[in-house]
């Protein structure tokens, strides 16, 4: 499923492709019935083999003199996933012979130095871990800083750089592109915010585990209602991006999502308070629930909308605001969250390997999309073209599609 497209399958092809496998896996002909299951099952297959490695097996394995040396980053805002992405980038590298290095606090540290190697077992456990151990800020390099970043990739003989975050690590990168003579390493970002607002990708790592975070709240609030009349407005984050509204919108069954994709105006506030002032009056609605970006509009904020509510529902209902916050950040990354993580970590090493290898430096972003790896990813020139520099999101989402269903879905029968 692409967006609202849905393409089907030939049955006939599907049927036949599963004898095959189970007559290959029945003469055990591993090898044949591994071709038969696809590119991605083969790579997912390969990279997990690789995490899996005893430890004792890796640790024995001298580096060779001459390892390529990369240094991993994050930038942005937490994003649940990060140490997932940190850990898979580690041990791909190291598998494939290459010397791992962690820049503390990105680009902050990696200015001033506090950068240090990462080894097979430095990354137990980052699997499964929330928040970021690398630690990360929103630093983007300017003017003294660049010499710095020079002198740190010289004392360290870096060769290539993995940037894991969000909209500032993208940013940070093309302060790098723009000195391309000066920074001539590849440079790969691997998208990481929980605000799903980066070109190139249908997901960002994050942004799964913090809708599972926004819905298990929201449901919560719900039941808190049940036994009174209310209507919740509740404020998720995103920035200008409202992927998250709209998406745990439809996945709790809210009456409205307002967000900064679509008009906020007194008029369709006036709208919705009329629709609740009716349906609470004639007994056909019990609960409320209206969901915000926090930046759908400025002046009318969840502060306001809910004071509005209030005073204006003929007493037919009661409104409460609910602002989520950082619990939409924190948690353990979810499954989906942890496989992106793995399966981009691996995209990003190859990348850095094969440029550094064909001596062919080039700045670029990760993605999935349609379900597979961006393969070659993006060239970070086309950066610009894909976005909404001021609104700092995509151009015409895959996602906002849905605004549609969600409002059919939010109607209720005359
Ligand atoms: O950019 C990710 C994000 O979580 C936004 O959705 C949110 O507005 C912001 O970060 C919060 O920033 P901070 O964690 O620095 O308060």
């Amino acid at each position: 499923v692409k967006g609202n497209e849905i393409k089907s399958l030939p049955l006939e092809e599907t049927i036949t492709n599963n004898k095959i496998i189970s007559e290959a896996l029945e003469g055990n002909d591993f090898d044949k019935a591994m071709e038969q299951r696809g590119r991605c099952f083969q790579v997912g297959y390969r990279t997990a083999c690789t995490l899996m490695t005893p430890q004792e097996m890796v640790e024995t394995l001298p580096l060779p003199e001459d390892a390529l040396c990369f240094v991993v980053l994050h930038s942005g805002a937490n994003a649940p996933g990060m140490n997932t992405a940190v850990r898979a980038a580690v041990r791909l590298g190291i598998s494939k012979g290459c010397k791992v290095l962690g820049a503390r606090r990105g680009f902050k540290g990696f200015i001033n130095g506090d950068i240090e190697p990462l080894g097979w077992s430095d990354v137990n456990g980052w699997a499964s871990m929330g928040g970021a151990e690398l630690g990360t800020s929103r630093k983007i390099p300017y003017k003294g800083d660049f010499e710095r970043i020079e002198e740190r990739i010289k004392e360290h003989n870096i060769k290539g750089i993995l940037i894991i975050g969000g909209w500032s690590g993208y940013m940070a990168a093309w302060e790098l592109y723009k000195k391309f003579d000066r920074f001539n390493i590849p440079v790969i970002c691997m998208p990481a915010t929980i605000n799903n607002n980066l070109p190139g990708t249908d997901v960002c790592i994050g942004s799964d585990t913090a809708l599972n975070n926004i819905m298990d709240a929201v449901d919560k609030i719900k039941d808190s209602a049940v036994a009174v009349r209310r209507c919740f407005v509740v404020e998720v984050m995103g920035r200008y991006c409202g992927y998250l509204a709209l998406m745990s919108g439809i996945a709790t069954g809210a009456e409205r999502v307002y967000m900064h994709e679509r008009k906020v105006d007194l008029e369709l506030l006036q709208k919705d308070l009329k629709r609740l002032i009716k349906e609470f009056g004639e007994d056909k609605r019990r609960l409320a629930l209206m969901i915000r970006n926090e930046n759908a509009y400025r002046s009318y904020d969840s502060r306001f909308m809910t004071a509005l509510f209030n005073e204006e529902g003929e007493g037919k209902f009661d409104a409460r605001q609910a602002i989520l916050g950082h619990l939409q950040q924190g948690g353990k990354p979810s499954p989906f969250d942890r496989i992106l993580a793995t399966r981009l970590a691996e995209g990003c090493i190859d990348f850095l390997v094969e440029k550094v290898k064909k001596k062919q430096p080039a700045y670029a972003f990760i993605g999935i999309r349609d379900g597979r790896l961006t393969t070659p990813p993006i060239p970070l020139g086309d950066f610009r073209r894909m976005v909404d520099k001021e609104f700092q999101r995509v151009q015409n989402p895959w996602w906002l599609e849905l605004k549609d269903i969600a409002s059919v879905l939010a109607r209720q029968p005359e």
